[in-house]
């Protein structure tokens, strides 16, 4: 057992020595990580992928690439994906096959994100146009975290091969108004977990088909893939204007339920914050503190309004939930496990659910905000 004294001095020396982003990519890289075309797999590679951006090191992009290349075969199809099986969740790597294609221009990789695109043509859709989040599992059911699995990777794709289809990109804007119109509480300016437009969920109002609580990552999620749409959509696009507006008044209603820690909570409606049973959870006060700077850089939110929230809710990030191991290797903790409207919605539901050490739904976040930070 190496005492307290050497672990703090370790842990400052190595700070120094070593930006938590690449820190963290090189401790995922040590442990190992399955290679599969789960959403959260693609989310840790965003991080990767940032790590590689900052530095330059090519053995990121290696390791990237050999993970990629592990499931995306020459012919461009992908290892045990199923073409009649309907998730929004499988859709998320489309983004990192792009990546992918972008970077070396290997038709495998477009072969592989056509794959997912053409998925989408046959995905089937609530009345009113939205995709259902999975079949047959949740029929007429949108959540917030399926707009960020399925279309920040249908508005890049277009963008890079369809650009001219004006049905694609109303289409991708409805997913966001569909969403957005159902969800989101004016008062507030936050959203709740999803809505069934059948009203038969267990959990759905009997009017509004909505979901009961705001769950802090799908908030979390929505929050990024505006982040994700935003520049890619065409300006000229009457939609354009109207998904920056979902950003900034989220932005808004985020700067104004920051605990005063720095972060946020799992369940963030009234009157839950600073109840029994609820905490402050890491996915999401790493993905609004990413948001925060990121929409910064973009121009979308003034720094004078937010970077003081950002920089609080990083110090959090880096003071709670970065844990340095003996052997010298970074544990990011505090993200909870899963929150699904597959439950029953209540509050009761979502703080029985444990956390989890080293998920990538927190850390690959924390990660592209520690890439914010290195180069405000
Ligand atoms: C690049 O990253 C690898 C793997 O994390 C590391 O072993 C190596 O020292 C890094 N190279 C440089 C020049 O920083
Ligand atoms: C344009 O987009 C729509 C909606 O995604 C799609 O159904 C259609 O096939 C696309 N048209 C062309 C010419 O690719
Ligand atoms: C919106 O939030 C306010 C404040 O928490 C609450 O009083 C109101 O009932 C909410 N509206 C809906 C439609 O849930
Ligand atoms: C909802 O589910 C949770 C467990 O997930 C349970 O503790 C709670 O009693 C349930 N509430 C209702 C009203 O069914």
């Amino acid at each position: 057992m190496r005492s307290l004294l050497t672990l703090v001095a370790s842990a400052a020396s190595a700070t120094a020595a070593a930006p938590y982003l690449s820190w963290l990519a090189d401790s995922y890289i040590q442990r190992g990580v399955d290679t599969n075309f789960h959403y959260a797999t693609g989310v840790l590679y965003d991080g990767i992928a940032a790590a590689y951006e900052l530095t330059k090191n090519e053995s990121y992009a290696d390791w990237y690439k050999s993970q990629i290349d592990a499931i995306v075969q020459d012919d461009g199809t992908i290892v045990n994906w199923k073409y009649d099986y309907y998730s929004l969740d499988d859709y998320r790597m489309g983004n990192n096959y792009l990546w992918w294609y972008e970077r070396t221009g290997d038709a495998k990789y477009k072969g592989a994100a056509d794959v997912v695109r053409e998925q989408l043509n046959r995905h089937p859709r609530t009345p009113t146009g939205g995709f259902w989040h999975r079949d047959p599992t949740y029929p007429n059911q949108m959540w917030l975290d399926g707009i960020f699995m399925a279309d920040s990777f249908y508005a890049r794709w277009t963008r890079l091969f369809d650009s001219d289809n004006a049905t694609a990109w109303n289409d991708i804007v409805l997913q966001y108004d569909n969403i957005d119109a159902r969800t989101r509480n004016t008062t507030t300016g936050l959203l709740v977990h999803g809505y069934d437009e059948s009203k038969t969920a267990v959990w759905a109002d009997p009017d509004t088909g909505a979901a009961p609580l705001v769950w802090d990552r799908a908030v979390g999620w929505y929050f990024m893939t505006l982040l994700e749409v935003i520049p890619v959509i065409p300006e000229s696009h009457e939609g354009h204007s109207r998904l920056v507006e979902y950003f900034t008044t989220l932005a808004a209603a985020l700067l104004k339920t920051q605990d005063e820690s720095g972060g946020w909570w799992l369940i963030m409606s009234e009157p839950y914050p600073g109840a029994d049973g609820n905490y402050i959870e890491s996915s999401a006060s790493a993905m609004f503190t990413y948001g925060f700077l990121k929409g910064i850089k973009l121009g979308l939110l003034a720094a004078d309004e937010y970077l003081d929230a950002a920089k609080k809710g990083y110090n959090l990030l880096t003071e709670r939930f970065v844990k340095v191991n003996d052997d010298g290797t970074l544990n990011w903790e505090g993200t909870v496990e899963v929150g699904s409207l597959s439950s029953n919605g209540t509050y009761e539901y979502y703080i029985s659910v444990p956390l989890a050490s080293n998920d990538f739904k927190g850390a690959g976040p924390f990660m592209l905000a520690a890439y914010e930070i290195e180069t405000l």
